[in-house]
Parts: structure tokens; C-alpha cells; sequence
């Protein structure tokens, strides 16, 4: 998934050496989320003058480009604007000339940086084609670009602000994006705009701010009908198409940026996808919501809107970040997913802290309490996820039958959608997503919402999407995961699920032992996780003399243990690429036997619980067939003949236990990618957040 950062300064001396380092900070703060290109737009000499870097590659490519280059780094800046960007490619192969920054023609009257995918590029593109307007690259963002110019071009005398050109362009495109445009007719000065992908903005001034919000400015009626540059149902322009005149803007003082004496003071502002670029520089940030268009000018932050929308806030608050800088960086790990590994044991507390009361073994979600009386009586739970967040959903679903004795359902989000699933006003639907901004979980959250179902997320990420959109939620409170592989997310989406359970049933008496049984195996957990890291030499050795060389691995289980199965495999076929697959034991006999012989190392996880005899049926079917298993199993559970290699864990409440099993399936995954020579944290092709369907 891309990554948006643009820094801009007011009343603040900086060289472009400082920014250019800032930049690239920044942009190595998104790594995360995948890419494969990445580049910058800065001022020039002159105010007509924007020099652009772009390179494939990691950013410290882009930063030996830049280095390299014959510009001059002492020129010195009080006020500048500049954009940067990481390029996880959708239209158009990894090159300079798709790298973002985008622009509208060769003296870069207009530059674009672009997260998501704008549907109706081809359409825009043939029309500004046969109007004559050229094209460079093969990506979707160029024609935004263009389409500016072609409308700057189009003015009939008036000069139109840089927001009201804005807003005529995004009223053109269909699809999901977040936008961060520059031009040369407007120094100084920044737009954004967001539909769907998420934008955040960071203020760091000298002085304490006046005040907490910004206020949102409506536009006057014109704006709105501005005629489409596509005649409905045609590929030409509107023949109609005039540009509309500039919108009777209600523009209200930000009141925000106005230092004591009430004039403008020194500010930095810093654009991005994701708090990580932005925490370093200031905790003070607001959101942007979908359909928000920003402006940065003068030192003043201005929130505009195209329509004013009954029940939409009409201020953005400027909130304090909880994040801090250590906790998106490596530390002592030389990964960071082996640090999220490793993390288990607080995060878990984290998870469950001032929710858990173990003495009086009562369960507080916050987030629930005002919709708990709804979601108790619902007909029915519909759990809707991906990858691994899909897993934790599977992962509980037993014990939310088991609790509640409402019928519930797990679906993967993409298939919900497409089967277009039968939602009601009495279904309770949960999202589960540790960035809160998966687009196809974010699009059956929206599917449900207009259908009238209550809709709950389960996310880690403060301010998403999902946690924004949804009527109420958990916080996982896992802490920023960085790490492509998703590892401390599920643990603790694991058990704010468990805890929603039950919360769901405490007005069941009859359950009361049960709750107390589970609460009190939350309670030993974090001590349990630390125990079974302890294994991890082990772990490595066993993948480097067992598995390091596999062509295949099965993973089986059954009942709780499924989803581990299911999330063993994902994390060792994303970080390892060597094939995985989960199997429920009881379908070994309708089909998966035909491939146990004895190259192929099979993992059976056959810790106590009520199916362990079943569980034990399968390996007497693997053993048959010369399989060789590698068992998971519990520490004291001497019944496992001396001949299988075997992973000793503790052992929890039945329910729980899958939380203790898929820590050293996530230890494996990582040692077998480092094995393989892979980047653990950035797997190929992969994101840490697929916000695009
Ligand atoms: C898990 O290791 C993967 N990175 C991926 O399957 C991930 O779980 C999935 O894309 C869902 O992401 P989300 O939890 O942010 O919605």
C-alpha cells in the first residue's frame, strides 16, 4: 500500500538539505506498508520552479539520488511546501517515470502524490487525450494531474483558488484515494483530499495552540454544481462544461493557528498516511475524514467540505498522539516482526488492561457498554475479516456459540461481498482489522451499515476508518504493529474477542464457573507466552534441520486448534513463500492423506482438550503412512511416543490455548524466512495494509 508525507513550514528556516532529510525520514517511517518505488517533489530556485527525485528501490536509493544530484542543498527556505511518497504499484511497473510525484506536463505546473486507485482513469484519460493533453506514465495519478491542468487551462478569466480547483477535480473521479497536491501557481500552499484511504496531519508549533479543533468550512451552492467533465454515458467532455465560478466560501478564521496577539505564527504541519512518519516530530494530530479537503496556506490549517452533511461534525479535533517513537522502531531485534513476537507478553496486558477485573472475574469494554443490551439480543453474530484477522474470528467462534448460544458466522470479507450475504437490522456484524483500513472488511462494514446492522470493529489502529465508521468497538491496544506478518495483533484480537464473549454472556448465571475458568487462564497467560519463547533455539534449529528444505508443510488440527492450523500457515507461506496449508484433522481421510508420505513434514497440534483423542486418530493416519509429525503438544503430556519430534507448550483453558500454539508457528515462519534469505518485515508483493479491493 502507498505512503503519503508532505512537510510544510511557515515562518520556519530550514535548508533543503533539512527537508530533504525530513522527507525521507519520513518515507522510511512508512516502509511498512510496501512499495516498490518512492520519491519527492521540493521547491526550487524560483517560486515557478518544483524539482522532483524519484527512484525505484528502497528510499535510501531515492536518498543516494538525491545526494548525488547537483541541486543546492544550503538554499535556505522560511516557507516551503513539499511532497513525498512510497509506490506500492497498481497501474503501470515499478520506474522513475510512475514513481509519485505525478505532474501535469513538463514544467510541473501541478504535482499529485496518490494513495488508492482512481476507477475511472482510462475514461478521464481519452478525454483529456483528445484535447490534447499529453501523458508520461502509465499510472492512474497522472490523469489527476492532468485533469487540474486541463481545468486550470479552461478558466474563463477568473483565477479559481487553489481549493476550488480541488474540489472540481475530485468531484471528476470514482474509486478510493487520499490526495496530496502542489502547484507552482499557488507557493506556499498544500491541498489534500481523502475518499477512502486514510490521511492524518501533524501541527508542531513553538507555543502551545490556542485551540484544540479546527473548524469545517462549507462551500456555497455553486461548487456543487459544477457540470461533469464526462457527459453521462459518453466519453467526451460535457458540452456544457464551464468552468464554475469560484463557490461563496463561508471561510472562517482558523482560529486554531492564531498565536496570542492573533497573528500567525511559526508552524510546521506534516501530512501522512499513518502516525509513524509523524510521531517523531509532534503528537499533536488531527484526522481527516472521508470527503475532507485540506489547505494548508499562510500558516493556517483550513478543513473544507463540498456539502453540508446532517450529523457530520463540523470541527476536526486536534488530538494528542498515544504512539511513541521507540515503539515503531527495532530495538534490540533485528526485525521488527521478531520483536512483535516478542512483545506478546505485554501486549496481551495491554490488551486487557482495565478490562480484565481477575479478582471480581468481571469483563469492562467501554466501547461495548451503550450497545451491550442490543447485542445480546441479536438473531445472529456475522464475524467479517481478512488473513489474519479472519483467523482470530475462527479462532473464537466456539466460544462465542458456546457463551451465547446465538448462532454465529465467520466470513472472509471479499467473499461476503460477492455473495452480496443476506444482512438484517437484527444481526450484529463484528469487523475485525488490525489497521482498521482493509478496504474489502471496510466495504462489508458499509454493506451492513446500510442494511441497518449494528456493526462493531475490532481494531488496533486509533483513528482508522473502521474504528471511525463502525457504532462502537474494542481497541486492541496492541501497540503499532509494524511487521507485514500480522503476530501480536492476533493475540490480542484473539482475546478482546474472547473478552467480548464474555461480556456478551455474564447475564448467564449458568455460565459463571466457565467465565471464572476462562478469566482466571487470561491471568496466566502473559507469564505462559514468555514461557514458550523460551523454546525459541529450539524452533530454530528445528527449522533449520527439519523444514528448511520443505517443499510443503501441513499444519493440522481440529476444534480450536483449526485456526491455528489456518494462522501457521499464512505466516509461514507470506514471510517463508513456501507452501503451507492448514487442515481441519478430521478431513485428513476426504482427500489431504494422499499427500503424507515421508518427505512431507506434518505439524499436528494435539494439545489437551476434548478432541485430543481425535486429534490422536490423525497421527496414527500420518504415522501409517511413513509421515513424519512434528507435535505440539503440552509440557507434561507423556502419553506422545519418543520417536516424534514434538513442541512443548503450557497448558490454558481449552479456548485459550490456541493463544500459547501459534507462537511457535510464528517463530518458525520467522526463522525459515531468515533461513530463506528473506526480508522478514517487507515480504514481496505483500502490504502491511491492502487498502485497495
Ligand atoms: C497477516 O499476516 C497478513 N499481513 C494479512 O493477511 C492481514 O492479516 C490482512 O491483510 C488483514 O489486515 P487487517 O487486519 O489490517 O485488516
Amino acid at each position: 500500500m502507498c505512503g503519503i508525507f508532505a512537510y510544510c513550514t511557515y515562518l520556519t528556516e530550514k535548508d533543503r538539505k533539512e527537508i530533504c532529510d525530513i522527507l525521507c525520514t519520513g518515507l522510511q517511517r512508512l516502509e511498512y506498508r510496501g512499495y516498490d518505488s518512492a520519491g519527492i517533489g521540493i521547491d526550487g530556485d524560483t517560486e515557478k520552479d518544483v524539482i522532483l527525485f524519484k527512484q525505484v528501490g528502497k528510499v535510501a536509493a531515492l536518498r543516494k539520488l538525491i545526494t548525488e544530484s547537483k541541486v543546492n542543498f544550503g538554499k535556505t527556505f522560511i516557507n516551503q511546501v513539499s511532497i513525498a511518497h512510497t509506490r506500492w504499484a497498481t497501474h503501470g511497473a515499478p520506474s522513475p517515470i510512475n514513481c509519485h510525484p505525478l505532474r501535469s506536463d513538463p514544467t510541473n505546473e501541478f504535482t499529485v502524490i496518490h494513495n488508492g486507485i482512481v476507477t475511472n482513469n482510462n475514461e478521464l484519460r481519452l478525454v483529456l487525450q483528445k484535447k490534447g493533453y499529453k501523458f508520461e506514465s502509465e499510472t492512474d495519478t497522472e490523469v489527476v494531474a492532468v485533469l487540474f491542468k486541463y481545468i486550470w487551462d479552461s478558466q474563463r478569466g477568473t483565477r479559481l483558488d487553489f481549493t476550488t480547483l480541488v474540489k472540481i477535480v475530485v468531484k471528476e473521479l470514482e474509486g478510493s484515494f487520499a490526495f496530496v497536491f502542489k502547484s507552482i501557481h499557488f507557493p506556499n500552499e498544500v491541498v489534500t483530499a481523502r475518499r477512502g484511504s486514510p490521511l492524518l496531519i501533524g501541527v508542531k508549533t513553538e507555543k502551545k495552540l490556542k485551540i484544540d479543533f479546527v473548524d469545517v468550512e462549507i462551500a456555497g451552492p455553486d461548487v456543487e454544481k459544477g457540470a461533469g467533465l464526462l457527459a453521462p454515458g459518453s466519453s467526451s467532455l460535457g458540452s456544457n462544461f464551464l468552468v464554475p465560478q469560484p463557490a461563496g466560501m463561508t471561510r472562517t478564521q482558523s482560529r486554531a493557528f492564531m498565536s496570542e496577539e492573533g497573528v500567525p505564527q511559526p508552524i510546521e504541519f506534516f501530512i501522512a498516511s499513518d502516525a509513524s512518519a509523524v510521531v517523531e516530530h509532534t503528537k499533536r494530530v488531527l484526522y481527516l475524514e472521508d470527503d475532507d479537503i485540506a489547505h494548508i496556506i499562510e500558516g493556517e490549517l483550513h478543513i473544507h467540505r463540498l456539502r453540508r452533511e446532517e450529523g457530520k461534525s463540523s470541527v476536526r479535533a486536534i488530538e494528542t498522539l498515544e504512539l511513541e517513537l521507540a515503539e515503531i522502531m527495532k530495538g534490540k531485534f533485528d526485525h521488527f516482526m521478531q520483536k512483535e513476537i516478542y512483545e506478546q507478553p505485554e501486549s496481551v496486558v495491554n490488551t486487557m488492561r482495565g478490562r480484565v477485573n481477575f479478582d471480581t472475574h468481571k469483563i469492562t469494554l467501554g466501547g461495548l457498554k451503550a450497545y451491550l443490551p442490543i447485542i445480546r439480543r441479536c438473531r445472529r453474530i456475522v464475524f467479517s475479516a481478512c488473513g489474519t484477522s479472519y483467523h482470530s474470528c475462527i479462532a473464537t467462534r466456539a466460544i462465542f456459540e458456546e457463551l451465547t448460544e446465538i448462532p454465529v458466522s465467520v466470513e472472509l470479507a471479499s467473499d461476503f461481498l460477492d455473495r452480496k450475504t443476506p444482512i438484517f437490522r437484527d444481526d450484529v456484524c463484528v469487523f475485525v482489522s488490525q489497521s482498521g483500513e482493509t478496504a474489502d472488511t471496510i466495504l462489508a462494514m458499509r454493506y451492513c451499515l446500510e442494511r441497518g446492522a449494528l456493526c462493531v470493529g475490532v481494531v488496533n489502529t486509533v483513528g482508522s476508518t473502521i474504528s471511525r465508521e463502525s457504532h462502537c468497538g474494542i481497541h486492541i491496544n496492541a501497540g503499532p504493529e509494524i511487521g507485514v506478518a500480522s503476530t501480536k495483533a492476533y493475540t490480542s484480537q484473539y482475546i478482546a474477542l474472547i473478552m467480548f464473549a464474555i461480556q456478551m454472556s455474564e447475564d448467564r448465571i449458568s455460565l459463571t464457573e466457565r467465565r471464572k475458568q476462562i478469566i482466571d487462564g487470561l491471568h496466566e497467560l502473559p507469564a505462559q507466552i514468555s514461557q514458550v519463547l523460551h523454546g525459541d533455539k529450539a524452533l530454530q534449529q528445528l527449522a533449520k534441520t527439519v523444514l528448511a528444505n520443505s517443499r510443503s508443510l501441513l499444519i493440522m488440527g481440529r476444534g480450536f486448534q483449526y485456526a491455528t492450523c489456518l494462522e501457521g500457515a499464512l505466516k509461514i507461506k507470506e514471510i517463508s513463500y513456501t507452501h503451507s496449508e492448514g487442515i481441519l484433522a478430521g478431513e485428513l481421510k476426504h482427500g489431504p492423506l494422499a499427500l503424507i508420505d515421508g518427505d512431507l513434514p506434518v505439524i499436528l497440534v494435539m494439545t489437551r482438550d476434548s478432541l485430543y483423542p481425535k486429534v490422536q486418530s490423525a497421527l496414527a493416519q500420518v504415522t501409517a503412512r511413513k509421515g513424519q509429525p512434528i507435535i505440539i503438544c503440552n509440557e507434561d503430556d507423556l502419553s506422545i511416543s519418543k520417536e516424534y519430534r514434538t513442541i512443548r507448550v503450557p497448558q490454558t483453558v481449552d479456548c485459550l490455548q490456541g493463544i500459547l500454539n501459534i507462537i511457535p508457528l510464528q517463530l518458525l515462519s520467522y526463522h525459515l524466512a531468515i533461513l530463506n534469505g528473506f526480508d522478514v518485515d517487507f515480504p514481496r508483493n505483500l502490504a502491511k495494509s491492502v487498502t485497495t479491493e
